[in-house]
């Protein structure tokens, strides 16, 4: 019953969104006056979302809203290749046939990570060069089962340190290793490889995808992207990787951001700094949780307070902002911001939820579906907001 009543809320206020949106104010005319942010910023960038296993029939309200999705499971070494040379796309395979009866583009999330591992990978014994040929089997054999049905790969996830130190920055000693690439699914790619690994991944998708004849773009992911010191390490690696003729085409921000620890002015800086290197940028994974990241929160709250939830919506809107702005060349050889994806489609359904341990409200619907103040803010631009 909750579920068809979600489902209806959710129609009746997409419906009255798009009323609102498009009704009286003439909006930009075409079809962006239907109140659909993938309409909204039809020129702009694919607004995408993550979906996973079951959530498709949830989420059939608001899907509509979104033209591009990424997956947030199934196309993980752990789910694509779960033994050695045993290749199994049934999960990926509901998800990106579903999205192209639905007119989705796909983002394909991601080729080489240290979670999502499974262990044969890097069992005990494993050489170098082993390593490096499982990544370029394990390249190709994804690669070359979507091909051109997703678009572009986050070929490599999360090599970073998680927050670098200036002196891991001096020493160029700020990759993830140790502590940092252990766990349950997880493997130590630096420890073994160093970060030929990085090198290594991209070069075998550079070469499978002209073997192949795709034109699919790579991009390298990570979160915290927009702190100095570690926009200063991946601007380092990429140079590094440039420089030596690696075909990098962009860079994916994550943007897990979260309420009391973002600078808008930081966030900005990232974006030019990595379109200044000639590539293109995507916020890969867009939320902003209601707590700091500092996770020393005073309270744990029982639903969205309505002052957090106005902040909230400032981010977004500074942040759409800024994309839009830099989603055309803004200078003579320089990237563009060529997409954004939400992580989650409506706070029913975050991962922050079991990532803390409690409750958040991290993205533009709320859990009934219906649209946030969050939604208002980026959309508002193209005309009179829904409160109007
Ligand atoms: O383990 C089962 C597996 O056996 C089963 O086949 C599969 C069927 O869908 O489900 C698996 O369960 C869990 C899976 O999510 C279901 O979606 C995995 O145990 C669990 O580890 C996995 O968590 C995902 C996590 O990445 C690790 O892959 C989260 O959903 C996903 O939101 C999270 O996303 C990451 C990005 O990839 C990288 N950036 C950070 C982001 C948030 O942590």
């Amino acid at each position: 019953m909750k579920r068809i009543f979600k489902t209806a809320v959710g129609i009746v206020f997409t419906a009255a969104c798009a009323m609102s949106v498009c009704g009286c104010n003439g909006g930009n005319g075409g079809d962006a006056d239907d109140g659909l942010l993938k309409n909204i910023y039809k020129d702009y960038f694919p607004v995408g979302a993550a979906v996973k296993t079951g959530v498709l029939d949830l989420y059939e309200d608001l899907l509509p809203h979104f033209n591009s999705v990424s997956t947030e499971y199934e196309m993980k070494w752990a789910a694509t290749q779960p033994s050695e040379g045993a290749f199994n796309f049934d999960l990926s395979d509901n998800i990106v046939d579903w999205a192209e009866q639905n007119g989705k583009m796909v983002r394909g999330h991601c080729l080489v990570w240290y979670k999502a591992l499974p262990s044969w990978v890097l069992r005990e014994g494993t050489t170098k060069e082993v390593a490096l040929q499982r990544i370029r089997d394990h390249v190709y054999g994804v690669l070359e089962h979507f091909g051109e049905r997703a678009y572009c790969w986050d070929v490599v996830n999360e090599a970073l340190a998680d927050l670098p130190k200036q002196y891991q920055l001096d020493s160029g000693e700020f990759y993830r290793t140790g502590a940092e690439a252990a766990g349950v699914e997880c493997g130590d790619w630096y420890a073994l490889c160093g970060n030929d690994f990085i090198k290594e991944a991209f070069r075998a998708a550079d070469d499978a995808r002209k073997e192949l004849g795709l034109d699919i773009q790579l991009y390298y992911n990570d979160y915290g992207l927009n702190i100095p010191v570690k926009r200063e390490a991946c601007l380092k690696m990429l140079e590094e990787m440039l420089s030596e003729g690696i075909a990098v085409d962009g860079v994916g921000m994550q943007a897990h951001y979260y309420y009391g620890d973002f600078s808008m002015k930081e966030f900005e800086n990232s974006v030019k700094a990595y379109t200044e290197l000639g590539l293109d940028v995507q916020l890969t994974e867009l939320d902003i949780a209601v707590y700091p990241y500092s996770n020393s929160v005073p309270e744990i709250y029982a639903e969205l307070p309505e002052t957090i939830a106005q902040i909230q919506a400032a981010m977004y809107g500074g942040i759409f902002d800024i994309c839009r702005r830099y989603s055309a060349p803004w200078k003579e050889g320089a990237g563009t911001i060529t997409g954004v994806t939400m992580w989650g489609v409506a706070d029913d359904g975050t991962h922050l939820d079991s990532a803390f341990g409690r409750k958040d409200w991290p993205l533009l619907f709320d859990e009934e579906h219906r649209p946030k103040l969050a939604f208002d803010a980026i959309t508002e631009f193209y005309g009179k907001s829904r409160k109007q």
